[in-house]
């Protein structure tokens, strides 16, 4: 598939992926299918939460208590036919978020749900460029067909114009709604027909011999079955062509048409994952590419997430494996630290449970356990000193105090927003005079969500309160006149929980001011966390 040396068969065999969809599209249900289907859990609901709740996190924690499993696991791994894909998860929430940013930094690949008769909606655009700047391959899936929806042309239209990417359909809608029958599978010539009689089942599949085959007609009354060829016939005259290297290089997104809910179309989907979904891909490090077959292990940490288990007080970091064949208690270097780290208790997430595991290969998410040694964006290797790029830390875009409601937790509240701001859920600054903290993130709701965490993980209860500044900027340069600018503005002055200084104000006039008035200082909105 990819025009590259063929990988060992256990790397070639992975796909690691994430769904993105604006919140309502059939993100959580298509997941539970995919696990279904994927043999890691046996009925469906065990995953799916009810209701609008569900969106915040201090509720997804309080599901995953009520239900035993692990809805907030931030990867899970499953076997579909002879593959295994990594399917990582995207935040739950609606506002976007670097976390988001952050996954997409650890996957090869997207899946984008879109709800058939809303099409393409706010945050699917806002995910979708997310993609588009590291050019992944996109599959799309067109969900809620058993709704009423809209034309297909109209959907592909939409998708081609607001997403400036090419559509190709694989397969193709027969009636939507309540007369929606299944799909015409474009690439195997095959109708698959939807089965409303049990949801954790897939209807039956008829083989054919394209679009005369007289037994169509056994299946679909004529009227629809006229519009069908006569659509099928447009769209393979009009809409881009089938292209499997176009797909790889992320121009071109086959579309697959179902409803997640009725388990309809998503077998059609994972098999399109597997046979036209990226292997694993070669990524950037500051020295040099690395490839997924290189026999020594990389990879590099993308996520932190604290308190995943409430019964010890862990953190988890999330290492995407970059290269090589990694086995339980190898010793890596901790390329920040400059240290070896042996990493013996390692955990794959299997979506029922985390569980140690004895090794790993490239593509692979593992989860290792530790006391906040490791970092978003840190490196292991096996003692080579390099360092994976592009995982950028922003510039938030709201900032607000915090305060606990009992003054004397002042110190309490600073390790429970260290440990945030360490996990990557929101930006902490200390400023340089007076007391407080100020808390930075890109999406209001995350405030909301950061207070019922402080108060669920800690039990400390907190305010957050509009801040006098609007804008931090991390300060770089040369160090006498760094400390210049500090000294003469303290007021203005913080430190992030790397201890790095920023400069926090509420006029963009005050940033072009510093950066004029002193040569050799930049003030940036972003800082590669490495
Ligand atoms: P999200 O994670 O992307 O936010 O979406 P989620 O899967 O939670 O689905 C949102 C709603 O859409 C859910 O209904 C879900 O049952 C419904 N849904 C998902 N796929 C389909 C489909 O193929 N057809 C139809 N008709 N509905 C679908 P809800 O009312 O919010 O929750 P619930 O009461 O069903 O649990």
């Amino acid at each position: 598939m990819d025009n590259r040396p063929t990988l060992p068969p256990e790397i070639a065999r992975r796909r690691t992926f994430a769904i993105i969809a604006h919140p309502d599209a059939g993100k959580t249900t298509l997941t539970e299918k995919f696990l279904l289907f994927g043999g890691a859990i046996q009925m469906a609901g065990q995953v799916r939460a009810k209701g609008e709740a569900r969106r915040t996190r201090s509720d997804f924690m309080q599901m995953e208590k009520d239900r035993g499993i692990s809805v907030s696991a931030s990867a899970m791994s499953f076997d579909f036919d002879s593959y295994r894909f990594n399917l990582v998860d995207t935040p739950g929430h609606s506002d976007f978020s670097e976390d988001t940013y952050r996954t997409l930094t650890a996957v090869d690949a997207a899946i984008m749900v879109i709800d058939g008769a809303k099409g393409v909606e706010s945050q699917t655009q806002k995910l979708f460029e997310v993609c588009r700047m590291r050019d992944l391959p996109i599959l799309t899936f067109c969900n809620k067909m058993d709704r009423e929806a809209r034309d297909t042309f109209d959907i592909i239209d939409e998708i081609q114009e607001n997403l400036a990417i090419d559509v190709t359909p694989a397969s193709w809608p027969i009636g939507h709604g309540r007369d929606f029958l299944g799909c015409y599978d474009m690439i195997h010539d095959r109708l698959e027909l939807m089965s409303r009689a049990d949801r954790n089942i897939v209807g039956e599949s008829v083989r054919l011999n394209g679009l005369d085959d007289p037994k169509l007609a056994d299946h679909i009354p004529a009227a629809m079955l006229e519009k069908l060829r006569e659509d099928i016939e447009m769209a393979r005259e009009l809409l881009p062509k089938f292209d499997q290297q176009a797909i790889s290089e992320g121009t071109l997104s086959p579309i697959w048409f179902g409803s997640a809910i009725n388990s309809f179309g998503v077998q059609e989907l994972m098999r399109g994952m597997a046979d036209y979904g990226p292997q694993p891909q070669p990524l950037k490090t500051d020295a040099r590419q690395i490839d997924p077959a290189e026999k020594k292990v990389t990879g590099f940490v993308f996520k932190v997430q604290a308190n995943m288990d409430p019964k010890h007080r862990d953190r988890v970091a999330f290492l995407r494996l970059a290269s090589g064949h990694f086995k339980r208690g190898m010793k890596l270097l901790h390329v920040r630290a400059g240290k070896p780290m042996s990493v013996s208790n390692p955990v794959l997430f299997l979506a029922s449970d985390r569980e140690l595991t004895e090794e790993a290969w490239a593509g692979d998410i593992i989860g290792i356990p530790n006391h906040g040694q490791l970092r978003i964006g840190d490196t292991l290797t096996e003692g080579e000193a390099i360092r994976f790029s592009g995982i950028p830390s922003f510039a938030p875009e709201l900032l607000q105090t915090c305060r606990a409601n009992d003054p004397l937790k002042s110190k309490h509240l600073e390790k429970a927003l260290m440990q945030f701001a360490e996990e990557g859920a929101a930006k902490v600054f200390k400023p340089a005079i007076g007391s407080g903290f100020i808390v930075g993130v890109v999406g209001a709701l995350q405030f909301e969500v950061l207070a019922s965490r402080i108060e669920q993980e800690y039990g400390l209860p907190v305010r957050f309160e509009p801040s006098q500044f609007t804008s931090a900027r991390w300060l770089a340069g040369d160090k006498t006149a760094v400390d210049k600018v500090v000294n003469t503005n303290k007021q203005h002055i913080a430190t992030d929980h790397d201890g790095d200084l920023v400069f926090l104000t509420r006029l963009q006039w005050d940033i072009d001011r510093i950066e004029r008035d002193n040569d050799g200082v930049t003030l940036t909105a972003t800082k590669e966390m490495m």
